[in-house]
């Protein structure tokens, strides 16, 4: 077993008064969702060995265990990234505790920049496939056989089932839920304008820097994975002359963060 993982379950699981099955990774800028809950709990992700916090803006740093929407959840405000320096093993520890504590179904969520040219800064699109063959899989090293098999099957990663669930809230709710392939890259640069050329030729409709190496470790878990990723801006090159920056990114996350709140309070109320 990773790190420290088995006795922050003990802990947790002696701070909470229920067994979660449902949790939501939000991302960046979409933190907001996480301040209407009701708290039980929290735990910051410093508690895992070798994690320190997250210091980068729009991203939170804890888990909190609570009510939403009448319903009892865990959430990750804000993840831990790979270009923070960290191992994969490390950036995915999280998601393996929320396994051991009982959570079955993993929503995940993130900022990223738009390739598919329908799209536009704020779109929602719901992840129904992803690319990480441009980052590093979470399942290298030795392993563990009571978490899953050495060479998990990848064929499924999103759940079909809940995802539909999710597109037809969306449509149910007129909200401009698109769909679509999700590429990770190691990050933290931004892309240059020929990897983003490279990326749209290779399939992928949106680029960011998390959430595949999450959804593999999710998968291998056996664990339900559905995915929203929300359009900040439009990838490099793809509108001429425009320029990448973080503080844009966080601004229109924020800006999008009305659907996305509605489309997720839904979803959990219904599904939930
Ligand atoms: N590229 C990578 N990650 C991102 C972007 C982007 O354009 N926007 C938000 N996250």
């Amino acid at each position: 077993m990773l790190k420290n993982l088995n006795e922050l379950k003990e802990k947790i699981l002696r701070n909470i008064s229920f067994k979660p099955s449902f949790a939501i990774v939000l991302g960046s800028g979409l933190s907001g969702l996480a301040e209407k809950m009701k708290v039980e709990y929290s735990l910051s992700y410093s508690e895992i060995e070798g994690v320190k916090t997250s210091k980068i803006a729009g991203h939170g740093g804890k888990f909190l265990f609570g009510e939403l929407n009448g319903k009892k959840i865990a959430v990750m405000s804000g993840r831990i990234h790979f270009y923070e320096g960290y191992d994969m093993q490390t950036v995915v520890s999280p998601i393996i505790l929320l396994k051991l504590i009982g959570v079955e179904t993993l929503f995940l969520t993130n900022a990223s920049g738009g390739i598919n040219k329908d799209f536009k800064s704020g779109t929602l699109m719901a992840i129904t496939d992803h690319i990480s063959t441009f980052s590093v899989s979470p399942l290298i090293g030795e392993n563990d056989d009571s978490l899953g098999e050495r060479f998990p099957d990848m064929s499924e990663v999103y759940n079909k089932e809940l995802t539909d669930k999710l597109l037809e809230i969306a449509e149910k709710k007129n909200i401009d839920l698109k769909h679509g392939v999700y590429l990770q890259t190691t990050g933290p640069n931004y892309e240059t304008k020929a990897e983003i050329k490279m990326f749209g030729i290779l399939g992928a409709d949106a680029v960011g820097m998390s959430t595949a190496q999450e959804a593999t470790v999710a998968n291998y878990l056996k664990m339900k994975v559905l995915g929203v990723s929300c359009v900040t801006n439009m990838a490099a090159g793809i509108i001429e002359g425009s320029v990448l920056n973080h503080k844009e990114v966080v601004e229109n996350a924020k800006k999008a963060e009305k659907d996305f709140t509605v489309l997720v309070e839904s979803f959990i109320e219904k599904y939930v």
